[in-house]
């Protein structure tokens, strides 16, 4: 059901690069980890990525498993997971095409996954599905990116570029994300990530990547 453009690859396809950028970020954990101890039943995390959510909420005992579309992001969670002495039940799927023996008493999509529905059929076949597998009293939650209107009315390919820097914390190094050629689909742009070293020199290492990320 969901359709990836074949001009670059996704930033999916390589868990390890996805983590460089955005494994720290902390929006939505706290809430997350929060509504899924809440839950009081076995939790479903869609589109769980590396495990930014997922492995909080293991190591805080949550009945959780994971499902995602794209085998290197689950296969990142895997190994981080194993580091940390944990198994997590995993599932490859498209959210918008998954079935799953189990049902949940929380279903959640963070981090603006739910927009990789790249159809209107996609969405509302997720959504049905969600309902699906939740228990009777069961509960869906997602986020999503809510764009200004100044955002929205701006034509592609004319909007500002931004330029991204952070700390990593635990190698004092810096990354660097910024979109670096304008697609012409109006939602998506290619991304490149550099890791510098502390004194800002770029890595010419393969951990600089382009890949595509729809906002
Ligand atoms: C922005 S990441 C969010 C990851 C994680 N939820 C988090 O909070 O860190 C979006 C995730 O959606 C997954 N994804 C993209 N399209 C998908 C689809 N059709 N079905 C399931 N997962 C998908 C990607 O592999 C990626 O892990």
């Amino acid at each position: 059901m969901n359709e990836q453009p074949a001009s670059l690859p996704s930033v999916f396809e390589d868990g390890d690069a996805y983590d460089l950028v955005l494994k720290d970020i902390p929006y939505g954990l706290d809430f997350y980890v929060a509504l899924a101890r809440a839950a009081n039943g076995p939790v479903l995390d869609i589109a769980c990525g590396t495990g930014r959510i997922l492995l909080p909420c293991l190591q805080a005992g949550v009945d959780i498993e994971g499902l995602d579309l794209y085998e290197p992001m689950l296969r990142t969670l895997r190994a981080k997971g194993a580091a940390l002495g944990l198994s997590p039940r995993l599932h490859q799927a498209d959210m918008s095409d998954f079935s799953l023996p189990r049902r949940f008493a929380l279903i959640m999509i963070p981090f603006n996954a739910f927009i990789h529905n790249m159809t209107q059929e996609a969405q509302i076949g997720c959504l049905r599905l969600c309902r699906e597998h939740l228990l009777p009293s069961g509960n869906l939650t997602f986020d999503t990116f809510f764009p200004s209107l100044e955002f929205v009315s701006t034509p592609s390919g004319t909007r500002p570029t931004t330029r991204a820097s952070n700390a990593v914390p635990t190698t004092d190094s810096l990354r660097h994300v910024a979109p670096s050629a304008s697609s012409p689909s109006a939602s998506r742009s290619a991304v490149r990530a550099e890791v510098a070293d502390p004194v800002g020199e770029r890595s010419t290492s393969p951990s600089a990547k382009i890949a595509t990320l729809r906002w």
